[in-house]
């Protein structure tokens, strides 16, 4: 039987990342992108473009959108909608919780029980 449940995960201090920078990492099996938006505010999203599995990471970062740097698509980071071509699908978000200068992440954990 499989349930999913999640965790809080540390993965950085607040201050690896500059406003306007996109730091990836690997967190429990997930691709995780890490923005850190003008004026402060941190948001995670998947590091994988919906397109054709682009390292979103290695984007840029353009107010609250991410562009993929293989075929330019485009994402909005806080919702994880598909804003332009060639994606269509959206890509996942993460909860992110600042706690002094501690950035967690909550990600889902698959969690496998034997009947
Ligand atoms: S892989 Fe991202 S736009 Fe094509």
């Amino acid at each position: 039987m499989e349930n999913s449940q999640s965790s809080w995960i540390e993965i950085c201090k607040t201050t690896e990342l500059l406003e306007g920078q996109i730091k990836a990492f690997q967190v429990q099996g997930n691709r995780i992108a890490l923005c850190r938006v003008q004026g402060g505010g941190f948001y995670a999203v998947d590091d994988l473009c919906t397109h054709d599995d682009g390292p979103l990471g290695e984007g840029d970062l353009l107010g609250t959108e991410i562009e993929c740097p293989r075929h330019g698509a485009r994402f909005d980071i806080k919702t994880g909608k598909a804003l332009c071509l060639p994606a269509v699908l959206p890509i996942k978000t993460y909860p992110v919780q600042i706690t002094g200068e501690t950035v967690k992440i909550q990600v889902p954990q698959q969690v496998t029980k034997t009947p």
